[in-house]
């Protein structure tokens, strides 16, 4: 495993270098991240680098066994550069510009600033290229941080337009692909074809669809100018970039193909919810399935940028580092070292707080430590497996934007974060992945608001289902076609035979709304369950019901179906719950589909299975501020306590165990 912290040993003098190596290798640290926003202190004039302080610095670390993640600095574009070419600064879409004085103000489609990115990052390679300590790569810092991932420069109209036209090929396909006769704005030359800039009632959906691929895809491009020289100057050393599960505006499927393991920055603040780092795990395990991944900045005090920051209670932080672990993390770094006493971040905590002396985040560290030397060995063999997938799709995030146009009382995340909740109660291990990734090795699927869906993703979903899958999907699927143009089918399009059904109309409701839908036969737990938000009418297609609507024009008419498809069995739920639905739906689907679940679901409890050859380590962490007693189905070794486990155990608060038994 690797452990360590995010360092910043430019903010601080040299001689106190040793005694920070000291104090981390005291944590059991082998690793830390260094010289993401170092660009000015490694080249202070074009042309002229200076290494020597960072030689000095991956030096004395060393001489503690202390290895090194080195960044590019290209987050931080220094002033002289910017004074020289203005043109680098990125653009919003009211032509205002992003002027220098932070970070991130930078275009990444600016031809020059690819030039001084060439060099600075060519020249760190060939400085470190036989440098022992560094063990990996991190590209740049924080991809599309302080909405910077769509810059709207005359520079990116030029790029957008050559990428459309390598797309399109011609203007008439264009013209037909976005349909530009609605409103008469069919484009007759390339140049009129604009950035989706401030306008009166916006842009067209086909527009803004590509712009947001263009942009996308214009930091995919952007970092492998960077993995490219990287590789070339010191292969075999591995490439990532610090990612932001829950930031949605850059495709992470496609940025993470280019990199050798994906990290992530967690910084969930006290009293969330424990599913918010979570599917930031789930979302980037799900990225690439045979690697696992780290957390490059893991908070351990609290940040400075939340309305309001508070303490983390004792205990949290052992908490989330085991979260971590449980979901696959092999690499945990503790974001910062040490309080900064000046910049941005001035009052932003860190492991050591801004005196430098070894306070009460530091003590839980380092008692997490002696632990985790203990306990890694017994799990550091096993994988978290999952055992089932949870779809998403990028291009539906960008085209129905911060919500579907029929209503805007729910948005694509909020469907998938639902099921996301339901899934996690389960207690199993689950990854995030495209509709298009093979779908073979999960027991069940899960696929919310499944707005578009091409020829690749309808037949990977029935060639699933035919082979003995478990697929769930919702209400508004099989909507549009890849170009988020609608589909001239009835609903769900390519996907009625799957379900056995069609959707001749839906119905978004208003809050005032009061309905529920009545369960035929006791599939579920309940027999009827308020519901809210939307209201697929269904007509059956050899599917049968599973739940109909209670009241209004449309009492009787079915809400959720099932289907028989092949070997397998294909669930279609047309409206929300008000409550427990999605959690007695994902909670009967998973025991259909043969997931065993060992634990019964309990609020605030989080149970994750890690799987070895022949055991299996369940780690059960209490997300609650009291302790729980939880039921054991059998007998269990506890890794931490190393005590036998019967029946049951009680997890105090922020509590921790991780049960052993055989596979
Ligand atoms: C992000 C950035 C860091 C820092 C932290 C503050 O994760 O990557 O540089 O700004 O936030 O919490
Ligand atoms: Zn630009």
């Amino acid at each position: 495993m690797y452990f360590g912290a995010d360092y910043y040993p430019e903010h601080w003098p040299e001689n106190r270098w040793p005694v920070d190596a000291a104090l981390m290798k005291k944590l059991n640290f082998n690793v830390v991240r260094l010289a993401e926003f170092a660009w000015v202190k490694m080249e202070p004039d074009e042309g002229a680098y200076d290494f020597a302080w960072l030689d000095k610095a991956i030096e004395t670390l060393a001489e503690h066994g202390i290895d090194v993640v080195l960044c590019t600095p290209t987050a931080s574009p220094p002033n002289w550069l910017i004074a020289k070419h203005r043109d680098i600064l990125p653009r919003d879409s009211k032509g205002i510009v992003k002027e220098s004085g932070s970070r991130r103000h930078y275009c990444p489609s600016n031809g020059t600033y690819h030039d001084y990115t060439r060099r600075i990052v060519r020249a760190m390679a060939e400085h470190y290229k036989d440098n022992k300590s560094v063990i990996a790569w991190q590209v740049d810092n924080e991809f599309g941080c302080h909405d910077t991932a769509r810059c709207y420069c005359d520079n990116c109209a030029k790029a957008f337009r050559a990428w459309l036209k390598e797309k399109y090929g011609t203007l008439e396909r264009l013209n037909e692909v976005w349909g530009t006769i609605f409103w008469g704005q069919t484009f007759t030359d390339w140049k009129e074809v604009p950035l989706p800039w401030y306008n009166p009632s916006g842009h067209s959906p086909g527009l803004k669809l590509d712009f947001c691929r263009f942009a996308s895809e214009s930091y995919a491009r952007y970092q492998k100018i960077q993995v490219d020289i990287l590789r070339e100057v010191m292969p075999g050393t591995p490439i990532t970039h610090n990612l932001m599960p829950q930031f949605l505006e850059i495709d992470y499927f496609d940025l993470a193909r280019d990199l050798d393991f994906v990290s992530w920055d967690s910084c969930p603040g006290f009293g969330a919810s424990p599913c918010s780092p979570a599917i930031g795990h789930d979302i980037c395990r799900g990225l690439k399935r045979d690697r696992p991944y780290w957390v490059m900045e893991h908070e351990v005090v609290p940040v400075h940028w939340r309305p309001v920051n508070s303490l983390l209670r004792p205990g949290i932080v052992r908490l989330w580092t085991y979260q971590s672990i449980a979901h696959g993390a092999e690499g945990i770094l503790y974001f910062r070292w040490r309080w900064c006493l000046f910049g941005h971040e001035n009052l932003h905590d860190g492991v050591l707080p801004q005196d430098g002396q070894p306070g009460r985040a530091y003590r839980e560290v380092l008692e997490l430590a002696e632990e985790l030397q203990r306990v890694m060995p017994h799990i550091e063999s096993s994988s978290a497996e999952a055992a089932v997938a949870l779809l998403m799709d990028y291009d539906i995030v960008w085209a129905l934007g911060d919500h579907p146009d029929p209503t805007n009382r729910i948005s694509y995340w909020d469907v998938l974060f639902r099921y996301y909740e339901a899934l996690f109660r389960i207690g199993v291990q689950i990854d995030v992945v495209h509709p298009r990734a093979d779908l073979s090795r999960y027991k069940l699927v899960v696929a919310p608001m499944l707005y578009i869906v091409d020829e690749k993703v309808s037949r990977n979903l029935h060639s699933y289902v035919e082979e003995g899958g478990f697929l769930i999907a919702t209400f508004f699927s099989g909507i549009a076609d890849r170009n988020g143009n609608v589909i001239d089918k009835p609903f769900p399009g390519p996907l009625s035979d799957l379900f056995g059904i069609t959707v001749p109309e839906y119905d978004p409701v208003p809050e005032s709304f009061d309905n529920s839908i009545v369960v035929e036969g006791s599939t579920l737990r309940a027999s009827e369950y308020p519901i809210d938000i939307w209201c697929d009418l269904i007509e059956l297609k050899g599917g049968k019901p599973v739940a109909a609507y209670s009241k209004d024009f449309y009492a009787g008419t079915p809400a959720i179906t099932i289907n028989a498809f092949g070997k397998g069995t294909a669930v279609y739920v047309g409206t929300m719950g008000k409550d427990s639905l999605e959690k007695d739906l994902i909670r009967w689907a998973a025991e259909s589909a043969g997931i065993r679940l060992e634990f019964a679901p309990i609020d605030g409890v989080e149970v994750r299975p890690r799987y070895a050859k022949d055991s299996v380590y369940y780690f059960v962490m209490n997300h609650n501020a009291e302790a729980v007693d939880i039921a054991v189905p059998r007998e269990m070794i506890d890794l931490i306590s190393h005590k036998s486990v019967q029946r049951s155990t009680t997890i105090p608060s922020y509590g921790v165990a991780i049960l052993k038994a055989p596979r």
